[in-house]
């Protein structure tokens, strides 16, 4: 996706709140209903069996975020970030691994084999004011291709429709064949619109009702809502 103020750096870094704040914010504008840390924090299994533990991203994962850019291909950080940098800066490094668990909010997917370093993430950062948010989605090269990525994507979801985002955008490479077949695979609503090089992809994230997710196997399986008809589909 294509770097904005909102998510890839610059503007003001906050302190963000505890992981149970953010995972419970009984005192923020939008109340949590049910997402809750069981349901974000479920290890995923991939296609090819390995778990994967997945946390919310928290403010001390600079330093880890800024190892992953050190572990990616020359392609994957063109394909996310629109351009290379050698390094993650300091700068924005901090400002990714800080959310506030509402307007911006990111998960993390953790090496099995080593739980300290982030193979993954995928996150949100919400218009000011709008039901409308961003979206992004980076995995480490020796993962992609696994279904980490999709599920993550999935449960993602789970938490911005549980803070109010009806729909999730994101400038997409022209090309970029694996993130425009996992944004098809979600199977929800989607418009594409090619802005020069790239598309714009814009997903519409319907009521829980209106929706299946009952995830597969490589899906992750979280339990959410069981899926039901509802009137509006
Ligand atoms: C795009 C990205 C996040 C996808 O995550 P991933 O874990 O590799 O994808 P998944 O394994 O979950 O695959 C999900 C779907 O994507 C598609 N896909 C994945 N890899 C693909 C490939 N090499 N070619 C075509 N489609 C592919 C498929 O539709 C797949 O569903 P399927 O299993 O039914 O075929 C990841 O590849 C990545 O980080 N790429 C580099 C950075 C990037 O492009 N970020 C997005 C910025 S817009």
């Amino acid at each position: 996706m294509i770097p904005t103020s909102t998510s890839n750096g610059g503007g003001n870094v906050q302190r963000p709140p505890t992981l149970g704040k953010i995972l419970n914010p009984a005192s923020n504008r939008v109340k949590s209903r049910t997402t809750n840390s069981q349901e974000v924090a479920r290890d995923i299994t991939l296609t090819d069996g390995v778990a994967v533990s997945v946390r919310v991203i928290r403010s001390d994962d600079a330093p880890a975020l800024q190892r992953l850019y050190g572990r990616l291909s020359k392609q994957s950080i063109h394909l996310r970030f629109f351009g290379y940098m050698k390094q993650l800066s300091d700068r924005m490094a901090k400002h990714l691994a800080c959310v506030d668990g509402i307007n911006r909010f990111a998960l993390v997917a953790l090496d099995p084999n080593k739980q300290d370093e982030i193979i993954a993430v995928v996150r949100f950062d919400r218009e000011v004011g709008t039901d409308k948010a961003e979206y992004a989605a980076l995995v480490e090269d020796r993962w992609q291709g696994r279904g980490l990525g999709l599920a993550m994507t999935r449960r993602l979801i789970i938490v911005a429709r549980d803070r109010g985002v009806r729909c999730l955008y994101g400038l997409v490479m022209r090309g970029n064949r694996p993130m425009l077949g996992l944004l098809r695979r979600l199977d929800l609503p989607e418009r594409e619109r090619l802005v020069q090089d790239a598309k714009l992809v814009e997903v519409e994230l319907r009521p829980v009702g209106c929706v299946g997710l009952e995830f597969d196997a490589r899906g992750g399986a979280v339990a959410y809502e069981p899926k039901k008809k509802c009137d509006c589909c």
